[in-house]
Parts: structure tokens; sequence; C-alpha cells
């Protein structure tokens, strides 16, 4: 779906179909009382049939003149004056839905003419992008027979006043670009784990180094021997597949400016290792990439927005297979922090990839590091599938992770990392043990993080519920791009 900002008199367009706001059930708004006058009072007329219900989502199709406005839908966005972000969000849907189903290659919406409570026209035009590039998101690559329908509407005009047309171009390119990057992280997300490996994911970072001029290293398991990374390095024992260290280097901001590193757990795919997961839903674990593809996805954002920020991603890829060389429970192993790990369930493999990460990203002297990893099942029990989980022992950090996520409609939560949950990783063996028991497991996870990210301002996202999808609807839901996205474009500009 293309998206472009036309202002005309609403009076003289020509087009397939116009998306009409209608509040209260009856209350067309600015442009849609004109629409009105030019169409000979028709969706007054149909409004006050009492057709168009309510409730937000609602639509009623009218006909217009063949050679102007040809159809208008009418859409409901509730009750209230001023509809709630959801409200408006769900008559998008509608609205773009309906005129898909009428086979319009091209509408002209005036949704943003709606009130939304606390919301700028800008954010009614990036909400219209995001919602018609969810629609329009398909992911067929893979399948003999491709879709053959195009998408529809093919493209979307925003009609706005001249005066908000530069305001408004640049609302829907940034939109763009995020829509942009939150697709690659779903098709890097809904790749199989045999096509997606670490190095594919290396390959992608290539890619998209070469696309945006980003400078793009691949460190190789020689490199991380050197290093001593014996805890990523334990993760990819069992595995045919050789780990990959990816890093990447936007440099938007000054020079001497201090990056933001964002670190993704890249399992390509996650069988448990020794510690073997049952058979049941393990499909699902090819997302257990969904970090390392937002860290890419965010970095393909920022770039195209040309973001004056500098930013690091990193991203640790790897398979967690079982096999002769597998690590073995009560394993220890020692991390490049020095720190030694006794390995009590291999299945706990997220951690100890991240660990070393961690460590690594202490050469970029970064002013914070924020981590993303599907790291827990029992995140998903404490938070289901609505918001991530964020921890961090930073509360400015928390904050701005918070607002981001709140902005973006990409929302997390904020969970305790009291030193009181570490307790629990202790080992008779080792440093630290790397897992804690059943008890509040995505805390203790994080807690074991913690003691890899002192040197630095550090959060980290547990992804484990909002990366993908289960199900009928099963696939990855690109999150959370657009919450590290919103990050960054708040770093860069301060407030
Ligand atoms: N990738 C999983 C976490 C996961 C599981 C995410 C299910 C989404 C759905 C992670 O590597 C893992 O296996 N974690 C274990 C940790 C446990 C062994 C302490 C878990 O959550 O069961
Ligand atoms: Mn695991
Ligand atoms: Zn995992």
């Amino acid at each position: 779906m293309q998206f472009s900002i036309k202002s005309s008199a609403v009076e003289a367009l020509r087009t397939a179909c116009v998306l009409v706001p209608v509040s209260h059930g009856s209350n067309l708004s600015a442009s849609g009382k004109a629409l009105d006058e030019a169409m000979g009072g028709a969706l007054s007329a149909a409004l006050a049939r009492g057709d168009l219900q309510h409730k937000a989502g609602a639509t009623l199709l009218v006909y217009g003149d063949a050679r102007k406005a040809a159809r208008a839908v009418l859409v409901a966005t509730g009750d209230e004056a001023e509809c709630s972000e959801r409200a408006f969000t769900e008559a998008v849907r509608a609205g773009l839905r309906q005129t898909g189903a009428l086979a319009c290659d091209e509408a002209v919406s005036l949704l943003h003419e709606a009130g939304v409570k606390g919301k700028d026209l800008a954010w009614k035009l990036r909400q219209q992008v995001a919602v018609g590039r969810d629609l329009a998101y398909r992911f067929d690559r893979l399948k003999s027979r491709k879709e053959t329908q195009p998408v529809r509407p093919g493209r979307l005009h925003l009609l706005v006043a001249r005066a908000d047309s530069a305001p408004a171009q640049a609302a829907v390119a940034r939109a763009v670009a995020l829509a942009n990057g939150t697709d690659l992280a779903r098709d890097l997300g809904n790749l199989p784990g045999n096509i997606c490996t670490p190095a594919y994911l290396a390959e992608a970072a290539r890619k998209l180094g070469t696309e945006f001029k980003l400078k793009v290293q691949v460190l190789e398991r020689k490199q991380m021997e050197a290093l001593k990374m014996g805890s990523l390095l334990s993760v990819a024992r069992g595995s045919e597949e050789p780990p990959k260290l990816v890093v990447l280097q936007y440099n938007g901001g000054p020079a001497r400016q201090a990056p933001v590193a964002l670190i993704g757990k890249g399992i390509t795919f996650d069988t448990g290792g020794i510690s073997l997961k049952p058979a049941a839903e393990m499909d699902e674990m090819k997302f257990d990439m969904c970090g390392a593809a937002s860290v890419l996805g965010t970095l393909r954002a920022v770039a195209e927005m040309k973001l004056p920020i500098n930013v690091v991603g990193l991203i640790a890829a790897s398979e967690n297979m079982p096999s002769g060389k597998a690590t073995k429970p009560g394993d220890v192993v020692t991390s490049m922090s020095g720190q030694t790990i006794e390995i009590l369930n291999t299945d706990a493999e997220g951690r100890l990839v991240l660990a070393d990460a961690l460590t690594y990203a202490e050469r970029f002297k970064p002013q914070a590091v924020v981590d993303i990893a599907t790291l827990t099942g029992a995140c998903v029990i404490a938070l289901g599938n609505h918001r991530s989980g964020l921890f961090s022992p930073s509360d400015s950090l928390a904050d701005a992770l918070l607002t981001a996520g709140r902005e973006s409609g990409d929302p997390c939560w904020r969970m305790p990392l009291d030193e009181e949950y570490g307790e629990a990783l202790k080992s008779n063996f080792a440093d630290m043990a790397n897992v804690g028991g059943r008890a509040g497991g995505s805390i203790t996870a994080a807690c074991f993080l913690a003691r890899f990210a002192r040197q630095f301002d550090w959060a980290h996202l547990d992804i484990a519920g909002t990366a993908w999808r289960s199900g009928a609807q099963k696939g990855s839901s690109g999150r959370p791009v657009p919450l590290l996205t919103q990050f960054l474009i708040d770093r860069a500009t301060p407030a």
C-alpha cells in the first residue's frame, strides 16, 4: 500500500472512494460536510435513515457521481466527540477493509479529521500508514501459489489542508520507514529455522548494511574463541550451524557521541538442547530470533529516517540443538566477563548468548544498552500477549522505554529487579547457575543478565509474549520495532 498527501478541494475530488469519519453516530467531519454538499446531501440523508451503527468501525457505503467521488464510505468512530486511540484504529482498519472489499484501487481518506483524545494530526496520519501496512502485509514467499489479488487499496491519499502538507509529508515518510523496518523484522521472524540460520541473519545484516551504509562486521567462532566467549559458544556446541556475532553500526549523530546499543537474542531455533522441549508447539521456537530481527528492523527504520543518533546493533546468533557434542546439564563454562556459569538447564540458552554480547558491548562505551529477547515462557504467564516485559535498574531509562511504548502503541510494563530475586541463581559449583527455579522466572532471568550489564545504563525487554501470535493467525508481529524506533527518535530529539 502506498501513501501520499493530497491538498485539494474535497468538492473537486475524482476518486473511487472517500473515507469519511462520523462521530456521535451522525456528525460529519469538516471536509465530510463539504463532500456531503457536493454530493447533494447524499451523506446526511443516509445518516438520517439511521443505518450507520454508532460503534467504532461500523461502515456505510454511499454511492456518488462516478465522475467525481464515486463512493463514500462513512466510518463511525464511536459515540464520543473525541474517540479513543483504539476506536480510531478500529475505524481505520474497517474503512480500509471496506475499500478493499469494494475492489477500489485507490481511495482518499478524511479519517484524520476525527478527533482522537490526546493525539495530533501527525499521529493520526502515522496510524493510518501503520494500519494500512499491517493489512497489506503478506508472507507468501514459501508458497508455490502466490496471492494473485493485488493489495487494495493500492494507494491511499491523505487529504490535508495545504498549510499542513509539509509536516504531513514528514509524518508519513517516518511512518513508512517504520513500517519498512517492522516488515523486515516480521519477514525474518516468519522464515523457518532451516532457512533463517545464524549465517542467514548475518547475510541479512550485510545486505542492510550495503543498502543503508551501515558498518557491518561478523564475528566467527574463531574470533569468539579468542575473545573467550565461553557462554555464547556453549549454546552453539550442539549445532552443525556455526554461531555468528553480528555487529552493525549506524552513525547518524556527532562522531564523538556515545552510541545506544541494541542487543538481540538470535536463537534461530531453540529445541531446548539436551534439556529438550516437548513436541507441542516446538515449531514456534523458530521465532526465538525475534529479538535479533527487531534490532535489524529498528536499524532499518532509523537509517531510512536518517535520525541524528549513533546506534550499535549486536546480534548473538546460534541454534540450540542436542547432540553428542552439546552442552550437558551441570556443565560449567566461563563467560567473556570471567564469571563462571553452571548450566543447570540447557533450555535457558538466551541469557547465555546475551551475557557475552553484553560484555562485548562494553567496548562501544554506550550511553545506554537495551537487550531484546524472547527470553522466558514465564513472561508470557505474567503479562500475556499485550505488553512486553521491561526490566531495568535505571528509572530514567525505564521511563523512556515505557513512554516510547505508549507513544508508539507497542507497550511494555516494568517488572521488578530486586537483588533478592537474584539469590535464586546461587550455585554450589560456579559463580552462578543459569536458572533460578519456576518462581518469578522472567525476573531471575533478568537478574542473570544484570550481572553482565554493570558497566552501563541497561534495560532488558522480554518479548516472549509479544513477538509473535500463535494459533490461526500464527506469525511474527514485528514488535518491538515501533517501541525501539520511538525510543531512538526521542533520544535523537531531546525535549
Ligand atoms: N525461548 C525460550 C522462551 C520461550 C518459551 C518463549 C516459550 C516463548 C514461548 C527460552 O529459551 C526458554 O526456553 N526459556 C525457558 C527457561 C527455563 C528453562 C528457566 C522457559 O521459559 O521455559
Ligand atoms: Mn530455551
Ligand atoms: Zn530460547
